[in-house]
């Protein structure tokens, strides 16, 4: 929908959470000229950023603050952020994990709720425009608060698509603005225009608030089964003699099915595919409807840890004290992010299996950061100080076999030779097929990918290594 009128000047603007999301989503705003008030609980968070110090990896993240340094601004309460910038449109990004409260897996909107009593806590023509993703019914749910009526406030779902590691794109580039509104929303017309500023218009598709809510839960598990489909294809291709990439090429090929998201690998990772999946089979249950998909997607992607266990005992056997190198941490590449990551999934299984795990990742923050996890939360979750390596040759030495996880650009640039005289074993195994295959090979290692002919890991038979 595009509107003939002059947007009118950048309103300030205020976005609650300093997180992957809610920093990108800032500068995102700040480019449009706007005014903006970032808030979080963590003191050290704000105090970083009021440093100039960037929270987070994010490509262009730090240029992007660094060049709207005055236009942005850093609080750690919404009362203060409200009162300094006389913002009507309060951005939420906080965190809505899944809930640990009870095994529903639906979300836990605490820190929400935060939000929301800190803003009735507040008079006048405000608006909360929600970029968390919440659980279908939320944001009618709080319109319907009494509390929330008394006050008038305003309420505009703008879910997020965000992809971590080219977020800013996103932010300034959507493939399309979803704006969940009631008819005549002062806010949605706010929200809306700021989307127009952008260059090129975006497609902005305006719906009521439950379906806008749907739509970026519903992507979220669309993208997930896409994944999950790749695996379950990868490892019946290499069963039979296929190649996965040369199938999904073929398949992508369709126009009703396209190309993207069709890359098997070690299974999905981030804070955001199984929450969202799990979050939709909690919704699903709650209004006692029937839905089978959201498990099978959870499902398959564990199973793809174990197939990539499997693989490796296939080729070596036992795994009981076989040192591992585990190639890249982060859930993906270019980002400093590893929450439900496949790597720290795989290094769990194969810690189980007996192995002797030697994790590496090209980020130092990430190296850093699944130490620091280890030391406060569960162990067995993380890697200790013993099992990060500061090189990938290093994480290498003394290895029977190498799995490359994450796929960094760096690993194409490994020197094979040299790890090849580091290791013990020669396999490498490629999860996301990011390495040339021949560069391995000439190498003297054995190469072996995710959905190339590698027959017999279901029957278990087992290779000599
Ligand atoms: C979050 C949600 O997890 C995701 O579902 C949604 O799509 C976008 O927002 P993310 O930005 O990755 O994603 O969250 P996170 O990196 O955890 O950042 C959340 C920030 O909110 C943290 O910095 C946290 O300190 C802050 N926060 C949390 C608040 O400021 N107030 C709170 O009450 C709780
Ligand atoms: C995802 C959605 O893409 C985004 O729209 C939403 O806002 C947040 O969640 P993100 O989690 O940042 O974004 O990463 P994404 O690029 O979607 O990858 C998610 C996981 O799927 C990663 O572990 C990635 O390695 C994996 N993946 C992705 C595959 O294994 N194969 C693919 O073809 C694509």
């Amino acid at each position: 929908m595009s509107d003939q009128r002059e947007s009118p000047p950048p309103e300030p603007v205020i976005v609650v959470g300093a997180g992957y999301v809610g920093l990108v989503t800032a500068a995102g705003l700040a480019e449009l000229g706007h005014a903006v008030w970032v808030v979080d609980v963590e003191d050290e968070r704000i105090q970083m950023l009021r440093d100039g110090r960037v929270p987070i990896t994010e490509p262009g993240l730090t240029e992007a603050f660094q060049k709207h340094c005055e236009a942005l601004h850093f609080e750690t309460k919404l009362s203060d952020a409200i009162r300094a910038s006389g913002a009507r449109l309060v951005f939420v990004a906080v965190g809505t994990p899944t809930t640990r409260r009870d095994d529903s897996g639906g979300a836990d909107l605490e820190f929400v709720d935060c939000v929301v009593q800190d803003l009735l806590c507040e008079s006048g023509e405000l608006a909360l425009v929600m970029k968390s993703t919440v659980p279908p019914g939320t944001g009618n749910a709080i319109r319907e608060n009494p509390a929330f009526r008394e006050k008038d406030f305003a309420y505009v779902s703008c879910p997020e698509f965000l992809m971590e590691g080219e977020a800013l794109k996103g932010v300034s580039n959507p493939d399309r603005v979803v704006i969940g509104r009631q008819e005549g929303c002062w806010a949605a017309a706010a929200v809306r225009d700021i989307h127009l500023a952008l260059k090129p218009v975006p497609t902005i598709f305006e719906t009521d608030i439950a379906s806008a809510e749907m739509i970026k839960v519903v992507s979220n598990v669309m993208l997930a089964m896409r994944v999950s489909c790749a695996n379950e294809v990868a490892n019946v291709s290499e069963e039979v003699g296929a190649d996965s990439s040369d199938v999904m090429y073929g398949v992508g090929l369709d126009a009703r099915i396209g190309p993207e998201f069709l890359r098997p690998g070690a299974g999905f990772g981030g804070s955001c595919f199984a929450k969202d999946v799990k979050s939709f089979r909690a919704v699903a249950v709650a209004h006692d409807v029937t839905v089978h998909l959201p498990s099978a997607v959870l499902d398959s992607n564990e199973a793809q840890t174990e197939r990539i266990v499997a693989k490796l005992q296939a080729r070596i056997g036992s795994l009981e004290t076989v040192p591992v190198a585990v190639l890249g941490l982060a859930f993906k590449p270019g980002t400093d992010d590893v929450r439900e990551s496949p790597a720290l999934r795989l290094a769990t299984a194969l810690r189980s299996a007996g192995a002797v795990v030697q994790g590496f990742d090209p980020d130092p923050g990430v190296r850093t950061k699944v130490v620091r996890h280890s030391r406060l939360a569960e162990p067995r979750d993380w890697l200790a100080d013993r099992e990060v390596y500061p090189t990938a040759q290093d994480a290498m030495t003394g290895v029977r076999a190498c799995v490359v996880v994450t796929g960094w650009s760096d690993f194409a640039s490994i020197d094979w030779r040299a790890a090849a005289q580091a290791m013990t074993g020669n396999l490498v195994l490629d999860c996301p097929g990011i390495l040339d295959a021949s560069r391995v090979s000439a190498a003297g290692l054995a190469y072996e990918g995710v959905g190339r002919a590698s027959p017999g890991i279901s029957q278990g038979v087992l290779g000599v290594g």
